[in-house]
């Protein structure tokens, strides 16, 4: 603490000293005996990405590296990928070995497969999970998942269920809401899902606390250190720090800090937290967490319409960049904020370090979302960050609300000839989904990457029927599918074929795990296959709208189990030979490699959860899924649906008809 006041003083930031110096975990003032008892039993949460921004939320100078950062072209992955990969393949391989083992595929002995292929891991499995946006209901039905996946989870190594995949997998990608999940657990130490559950009572802090709306901000009382006052004071002096230092800020930048009290650090809201730290952590380093990546969108100049073929941005802990052919480079993500000029840093420019904060990452892969701030009139939030907000809402007009901007554009002067923005200062990057690919698989289908099988959660509200709104029906999948036949965008890409929406509500491939690009011999072996996790109800009605932004611990809560149960079909339940099917779909490209037979379960899976090729594009009935088991005893009562008033029209603005995002 004392080393944050003192750094603090040092950049001349002493208006932001009380907030800076806020304690990680605070005491409640008049602990009760149940609050003090939840506080000898809450394990701390320690973070992982770390505080190392040099001035807070605002970027700032710092000495250049002995060697320049410099950007590099798409060709290869970087040199840290690479050899993190090594690192992480010793963590992945013991651990699909335990997989595999607790999964028992009838006729296969993964111990011995395990031991004749230990010399050559790239003939093993290569395993990437993607999480959805779509919210607070993305980011809950994809902690589910996770959850589910994750071995530190009670019970989740139990017959019927599929912990250590989480584990098992060399990737974890987020977009938006899904984002939103990815970047909270990597600020908080990696750690789990179920402590987040445990830790966070009403006694605990904000940290996924989604009972108060972000208008409102964290409870006081009880371990929190802000109250109302103060947390819209800290949101307003962060971000007009930022702008006084010379950055353009946006609404994205209001929306990130006011995220970051939820999903970063519950009682200073970490205003030093950069995406790029996660690449220090000891535990990341090892290996012994999946690499993160976060997804967003590039706008072009003069443009409100994402399409189809808008550059894919990725953020990993080392870079942001693209794989597209149109950018086609990597700047290294700690130094962005730097001005950058075809590629280098001029020797007369500074090294600019903090502009990659994590929620302002998070917050830019979600920047649809800066609609709730539309909102701030109808809010009790003081007329000083009313009027911020509304000054920038007029600064920029309608078209600009959900834009982030990343300038100096790392990109300028970059790849002339392809780079849309090359001429830019500005790089304006918006929502992830906005293109309609609400799944993170850009990054992920990198033939670099060689990721063998896809676990995709899907959590999209594209069903528009009155009774069956807000449930996913595949056009997440679709559109990344047409996009890997535009030859001009797809640059060596590669998609399994997917049915248009209809035949995905006819033939129910929204309604249960479904499969696609089983069959290797229609594809070149570096397809992977995607087993396409849709959320359907089994215990809770999970189809919440997007623009729901408050939820009571008990509903969150049963959003998360839902999404265990759709990850793991109930825990065996709906079909016992499910954790074998995952086995198998996670097996079946590496069986491929090592010419192994494939066993007669999984003909029998693949034969149950693989599309066939079957199309049914008639019009289907309304969507209305039915509970699958006892449904939980959690009302929906209480849920705030934000009216978001201009939305409708500003999603037409930015060419977002679907339904995807309401
Ligand atoms: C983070 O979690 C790891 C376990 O994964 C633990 O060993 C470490 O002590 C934690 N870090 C901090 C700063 O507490
Ligand atoms: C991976 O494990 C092998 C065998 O134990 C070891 O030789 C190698 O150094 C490890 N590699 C990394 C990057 O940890
Ligand atoms: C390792 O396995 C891959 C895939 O099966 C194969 O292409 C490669 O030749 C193998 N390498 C060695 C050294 O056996
Ligand atoms: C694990 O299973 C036991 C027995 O079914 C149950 O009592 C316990 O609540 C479960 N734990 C979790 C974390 O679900
Ligand atoms: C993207 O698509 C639009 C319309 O389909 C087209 O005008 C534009 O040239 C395309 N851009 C790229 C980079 O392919
Ligand atoms: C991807 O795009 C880059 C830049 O346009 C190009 O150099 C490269 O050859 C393309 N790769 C493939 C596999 O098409
Ligand atoms: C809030 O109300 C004020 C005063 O009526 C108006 O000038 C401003 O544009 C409104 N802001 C928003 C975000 O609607
Ligand atoms: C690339 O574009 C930048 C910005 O417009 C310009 O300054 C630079 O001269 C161009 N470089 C080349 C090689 O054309
Ligand atoms: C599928 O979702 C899209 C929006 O993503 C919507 O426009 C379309 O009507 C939906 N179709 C079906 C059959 O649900
Ligand atoms: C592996 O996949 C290829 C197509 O990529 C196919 O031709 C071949 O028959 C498959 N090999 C085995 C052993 O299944
Ligand atoms: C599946 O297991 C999880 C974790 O133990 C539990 O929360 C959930 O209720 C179980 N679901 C069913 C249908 O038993
Ligand atoms: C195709 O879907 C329609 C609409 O759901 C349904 O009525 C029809 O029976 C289906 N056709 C076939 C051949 O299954």
């Amino acid at each position: 603490m004392k080393l944050h006041l003192s750094l603090a003083s040092l950049a001349g930031l002493t208006g932001l000293v009380s907030h800076a110096s806020a304690t990680a975990i605070a005491l409640p003032r008049n602990p009760s005996p149940e609050e003090a008892a939840a506080l000898a039993l809450a394990p701390a949460l320690h973070k992982r990405g770390s505080p190392d921004a040099p001035s807070g939320y605002t970027p700032a100078k710092v000495d250049c590296p002995s060697s320049r950062p410099t950007l590099r072209n798409g060709m290869t992955l970087s040199q840290e990928e690479t050899s993190w990969l090594k690192s992480r393949r010793n963590v992945t391989v013991p651990a699909m070995r335990e997989l595999l083992a607790r999964l028992s595929i009838t006729g296969f002995d993964s111990n011995s497969y395990f031991d004749k292929h230990a010399s050559n891991d790239s003939a093993l499995p290569n395993v990437a999970i993607g999480v959805s946006g779509g919210g607070y209901r993305a980011m809950l039905n994809g902690a589910g998942a996770v959850a589910a996946y994750d071995s530190r989870t009670g019970n989740s190594t139990g017959k019927g269920h599929l912990g250590g995949l989480l584990q098992s997998s060399t990737y974890l990608a987020g977009l938006s809401g899904g984002g939103w999940l990815v970047g909270s657990l990597y600020t908080n130490n990696w750690t789990s899902v179920q402590n987040i559950i445990n830790t966070n009572t009403h006694y605990s802090g904000s940290l996924w606390n989604f009972e108060n709306s972000i208008f409102e901000g964290p409870d006081t009382g009880g371990f929190q250190i802000l109250d109302s006052a103060e947390y819209y004071n800290n949101l307003h002096d962060t971000v007009s720090a930022k702008a006084d230092a010379g950055f353009e800020t946006t609404l994205t930048d209001y929306w990130a800090r006011a995220l970051s009290f939820q999903l970063v650090n519950a009682s200073d809201g970490g205003p030093a937290y950069t995406f790029s730290s996660i690449q220090d952590d000891a535990e990341f380093k090892k290996g012994n967490t999946p690499m993160p990546i976060l997804v967003a969108d590039e706008r072009n100049p003069g443009e409100t319409i994402i399409s189809g073929n808008a550059t894919n941005f990725e953020f990993t802990p080392w870079e942001m960049g693209s794989y597209d052919p149109t950018v086609f480079g990597f700047v290294p993500l700690r130094y962005v904020g730097s001005n950058f000029s075809a590629g280098s840093l001029p020797t007369n420019e500074a090294c600019i370090r903090g502009f990659d904060n994590a929620a302002y990452v998070m917050g830019t892969s979600s920047s649809l979302f800066n609609q709730f701030l539309l909102n701030v009139n109808s809010t009790s939030v003081p007329s000083l960050l009313k009027g911020a907000i509304t000054s920038v809402l007029e600064k920029v007009g309608q078209s600009e609300d959900d834009i982030a901007s990343w300038e100096p554009n790392p990109f300028y002067g970059w790849n002339n000839q392809t780079n849309p923005n090359a001429a830019d200062k500005q790089l304006t990057l918006v929502d992830g989904g906005e293109d309609l690919q609400n799944i993170p698989l850009t990054p992920l289908i990198q033939p670099l990457r060689n990721v063998d099988v896809i676990f995709a959660v899907d959590s999209s509200a594209d069903t528009t029927d009155a009774v069956g709104a807000n449930w996913p029906n595949g056009t997440a999948l679709v559109a990344t599918y047409e996009r890997s036949l535009n030859a001009s965008q797809a640059n060596g890409t590669i998609f399994p074929s997917v049915p248009d929406q209809n035949t995905f509500v006819n033939l129910g491939l929204n309604n249960k795990p479904t499969m696609f690009g089983c069959d290797a011999g229609n594809f070149s072996s570096s397809t992977p296959i995607v087993v396409y996790v849709p959320n359907s109800p089994y215990v809770f009605n999970s189809n919440i709208s997007t623009f729901t932004d408050t939820y009571t611990l008990g509903q969150r809560n049963a959003m998360i189990e839902n999404g265990y149960d759709v990850a793991t079909m109930g825990n065996g339940t709906v079909d016992s030979d499910w954790p074998a099917c995952v086995g198998c779909a996670i097996m079946s490209r590496s069986w491929n490699r090592t010419g192994t037979a494939v066993p007669d379960i999984c003909n029998q899976c693949f034969k149950r959860y693989c599309w066939d090729g079957t199309v049914n594009s008639t019009a289907p009935t309304p969507y209305q899924p039915t509970m699958r088991l006892q449904a939980l005893s959690v009302t929906s009562a209480g849920l705030r649906r934000r009216a978001v008033p201009a939305a409708a029209a500003f999603l037409g603005a930015v060419g977002v008809t679907g339904a995807l995002l309401l």
